[in-house]
């Protein structure tokens, strides 16, 4: 078995997290092509860390390793969440899966869910300038904002403007502690930051509990064997779910749909009716622009992975941006094409833009429909073009939820036919 290439320095003087963050495509790309192999080893955020970037070793790592590994986000954000499934591991994260699939699941929510979908959706597209360019991820953050507040705590924006706009407020403020985390590590704690977000942690849990006790969300229902999560455990879930970072991710996808398919009046209005064609480019848009660029693991022993050998108490960084792009699996990585996904030997499982395998994102089908029903609406009721039509030259910033770098702005004319 080979060691690792690359090399994990002294703990501080090696690090390299500051010429990560500083440029993240840079620092893959420099020491693939250093070390020669797309895994390689280097210290980072001061830990002995693996670098897996290709889409074997991504797939092996998540599906044949995963009881020799646990999720590595405690150490950066446990403090400003609390208790929930992504700091557990073993059977209590099972257990947690099967419950909280239970409730994404149930008969109930899916017609809870595809209510609030179509309703929000609807209003927002009645909404839309037609004759100004929008700031397309600004919009798409705010329909999804409203989406998962009426999903997951059953607000209605309308009825109770005033305590929706407090817990974004308040959303906002505490994802900003949580992104300072590496840059603190690196510069020190920024008190003000941190503490504004712990303030703001315990406002939206004041909230979460008052909706759960007027069992206002479908969290509030009790499972009749007895094996259902109590409040707290249920408050710091859906403390997750109403975080920034689910609306974030799902903008990112959406805007990312509108881009890729922003200069073909045609394809777009496709979409509206060709269920096979709005899957497929679903799949391409996931594959080359995944909301969350990679993921974290601690490995907990010794392990081999595609020939090299991981040691216990490593960090693990798996890239899913260049796994989705490896051009040993996917011909022509770049360029964006619907169309490999018709027919062909590509399945869901050969992504990992909603993580992959037994850890695996537990929304993953309610994202699905939710991007999909926005597109199809949008698609049919509107054709759409980039206000500055040089799309290839979009630059975007990758980190912590994939955006373009400078606002995307885009035209929306309604359909002749409407
Ligand atoms: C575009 C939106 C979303 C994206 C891109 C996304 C992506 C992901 C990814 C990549 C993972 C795996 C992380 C890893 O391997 O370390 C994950 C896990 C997870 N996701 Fe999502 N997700 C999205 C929306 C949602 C929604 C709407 C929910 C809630 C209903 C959700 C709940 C979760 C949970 C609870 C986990 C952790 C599962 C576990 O610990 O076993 N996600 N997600």
């Amino acid at each position: 078995m080979a060691d690792l290439p690359g090399h994990i320095g002294m703990p501080l003087f090696g690090d390299c997290s500051t010429e990560f963050y500083k440029d993240m495509m840079h620092f893959i790309n420099k020491h693939t092509v250093k070390h020669k192999s797309t895994i390689f080893s280097a210290r980072f955020l001061n830990t002995p860390t693996v670098f897996i970037t290709s889409h074997a070793g991504v797939k092996e790592l998540l599906n044949d390793h995963h009881d020799k590994i646990e999720l590595g986000y405690k150490a950066f954000m446990h403090h400003l969440y609390g208790d929930n499934i992504i700091f557990t591991n073993g059977s209590q994260a099972d257990s947690l899966r099967t419950i909280l699939t239970s409730i994404l699941t149930s008969e109930e929510s899916k017609q809870h869910y595809q209510d609030v979908m179509k309703r929000i959706t609807e209003k927002h597209l009645s909404t839309l300038e037609q004759s100004q360019p929008i700031a397309v991820y600004k919009f798409f953050k705010r329909v999804a904002t409203e989406i998962c507040l009426c999903l997951f705590l059953d607000m209605n924006l309308h009825q109770s403007e005033e305590l929706s706009s407090q817990i974004t407020t308040l959303t906002t403020a505490h994802w900003h502690g949580i992104v300072s985390v590496p840059v603190n590590l690196k510069l020190g704690p920024s008190k003000s930051t941190y503490r504004k977000a712990l303030e703001a942690k315990a406002e939206l849990l004041t909230i979460i509990h008052s909706k759960l006790s007027d069992r206002c969300t479908l969290f509030s229902e009790t499972n009749e064997d007895g094996e259902f999560f109590n409040t707290q455990e249920a408050a710091g879930h859906l403390l997750l779910f109403i975080s920034a970072l689910i609306p974030k991710a799902l903008a990112s996808l959406l805007t990312s749909f509108i881009l890729a398919t922003a200069d073909s009046p045609d394809f777009q209005q496709s979409l509206a009716f060709d269920l096979e064609t709005l899957q497929n480019t679903y799949h391409e848009v996931q594959r080359m622009w995944p909301p969350l660029v990679g993921g974290r693991r601690l490995a907990k022993q010794d392990f081999d992975l595609c020939g090299y050998h991981i040691p216990a108490g490593h960090a693990i960084v798996y890239l899913t941006h260049h796994a989705q792009r490896d051009p040993g699996v996917f011909t022509d990585p770049d360029v964006f094409k619907p169309d490999r996904w018709k027919n062909s030997q590509y399945d869901d499982d050969d992504l990992f833009a909603v993580g992959n395998g037994p850890r695996d994102c537990i929304g993953r089908h309610l994202v699905q429909d939710m991007v999909k029903m926005i597109m199809q609406k949008l698609s049919a009721q509107f054709a759409w073009q980039l206000e500055n039509p040089e799309k290839h030259s979009i630059q975007y910033k990758w980190l912590p939820v994939l955006r373009p770098k400078d606002e995307a702005m885009i035209t929306f004319k309604v359909r002749e036919h409407q």
